[in-house]
């Protein structure tokens, strides 16, 4: 292969050997990328080496900023949540969202459930109905060969829950799962579920292959493949927060209590009926989520995954999030399937997740999914206020402002002077580089 991007063994070489690679084929710069590259190495050499043992390839850190909302207060309690999201404005509209439902009493949650699914999905041609009648004896043996492996979480309280042979065939000549719940106490417990699932394979073969009521023609199957599903709708959690609308307050440009519910109360509506809108909604709520699932160690791609299949349960996508105008109260609620763990994988090993978590009094895996959901509750509710009353451009600029000025290299005093010329001008980058180099030729004079 003479295409000099292309390489084999790349993940045979050193550290160096890699980034070596890398900027002298792809970079105009290579010293610079080299040192840029390096830079964002921790200077702790073992805090490096347990960084880049999370992945592979490692050649460098990506640094993303890591912040605080504080004054959350949930079920009587509060809280100084950590966010980890480049997006600027999520974590000052989760601050102010807060702050409004805390002087309301705050946000309420429950868990209806911690359940996680798994399957083994198999193809097989023999006779079902005898398969149903020696599936109690299947489910012993499945439990009892699996037991090495859930012993630990046994005695932690979980364990494999409820075990079910699911007809497919229907819909693909053959196909049947075994379907599986299980209770995986404060871990996500994805290891644990594939352990097991790996393990109901093995067994599911040599029952079919030794049991005498199957036919010589019926002891074959085939495993396609064993893994938990992403999907965990019995594993939710619910946030609500309600108060009187004349509680509701007054809102920028005058906008009164009642006004502001019912504008707030349609947008939910439109979320509910119209995919288009659920989408950009529910992306506000996973604003929140996302970025308290990521500063805690945990999967916010699973996290996500299972959100969306979720706002489509009911075959149209919709929001995920409900509101209710009733007898002059205001009421906002969500509902969404997490499945978090606040011990093993990252949660445990990641240096900043682990201080995530004391940030929040080492919660529960249940108390953390309580955190999670009403940060996203509280995060739809910043965006929808501020949709339908300012718009978000207004908000959304301002940081903007900020970063341009932070790019253009501003100190605090042209910072401050380019704000004050900027309050009824429009944003742009072209625009605040010109104000500055004014500003500055100006002070040179
Ligand atoms: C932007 O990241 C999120 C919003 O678009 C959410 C929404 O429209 O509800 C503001």
């Amino acid at each position: 292969m003479s295409d000099k991007k292309v390489i084999t063994g790349f993940s045979k070489l050193s550290k160096m050997g890699k980034i070596r690679w890398v900027v002298e084929n792809f970079f105009k710069d290579p010293e610079l990328v080299r040192r840029e590259l390096m830079s964002y190495w921790h200077h702790d050499e073992e805090q490096q080496k347990l960084l880049e043992g999370f992945s592979e390839n490692t050649i460098s850190n990506f640094p993303m900023p890591y912040c605080v909302a504080p004054n959350f207060l949930i079920n009587g309690r509060t809280y100084v949540v950590p966010m980890v999201i480049e997006e600027s404005s999520v974590v000052a509209a989760a601050s102010s969202a807060a702050k409004f439902w805390l002087d309301r009493g705050g946000i309420k949650t429950e868990v209806p459930g911690t359940k996680k699914v798994g399957q083994v999905h198999f193809t097989w041609s023999g006779k079902l109905e005898k398969l149903q009648s020696v599936f109690p004896e299947l489910e012993a043996t499945l439990r009892k060969d699996a037991a090495p492996i859930t012993a630990n979480m046994e005695k932690r309280g979980g364990g494999i829950d409820h075990i079910q042979l699911v007809d497919m065939t229907a819909e693909e000549k053959g196909y049947y799962q075994l379907r599986a719940t299980f209770e995986t106490c404060d871990s996500m417990g994805a290891n644990f579920i594939n352990s097991v699932l790996e393990q109901f394979s093995k067994t599911l073969d040599q029952f079919l292959a030794s049991h005498p009521v199957f036919d010589e023609d019926e002891r074959d199957l085939n495993i396609i493949m064993a893994i938990l599903s992403n999907f965990t709708p019995e594993c939710l959690v619910r946030a609500s927060v309600e108060c009187k609308i004349e509680d509701l307050g007054t809102f920028p440009g005058g906008m009164d209590a009642s006004t502001f519910a019912n504008k707030f109360y349609k947008a939910v509506r439109i979320a509910h009926i119209d995919p288009y809108r659920a989408t950009t909604h529910n992306k506000g709520i996973f604003n929140g989520i996302d970025a308290v699932v990521l500063a805690t160690g945990n999967d916010f791609r699973a996290v996500e995954a299972c959100g969306h299949t979720y706002a489509a349960k009911d075959g149209l996508y919709r929001s995920l999030s409900d509101c209710s105008l009733e007898g002059g109260v205001f009421r906002f609620w969500l509902e969404v399937p997490l499945a978090l763990g606040t011990v093993g994988g990252l949660t445990s090993l990641h240096p900043m997740a682990k201080r995530s978590l004391e940030l929040l009094g080492n919660p529960s895996a249940e108390e953390l999914m309580q955190v999670v959901a009403a940060v996203g509750l509280a995060q739809n509710f910043a965006a929808l206020r501020s949709l339908v009353t300012t718009g978000i451009q207004s908000g959304h600029m301002k940081m903007h402002l900020t970063n341009i000025l932070i790019q253009l290299g501003a100190s605090e005093k042209e910072a401050d002077a380019i704000r004050k010329a900027f309050l009824d001008k429009t944003i742009s980058f072209t625009a605040v580089r010109e104000a500055l180099e004014k500003l500055r030729s100006e002070v040179e004079v």
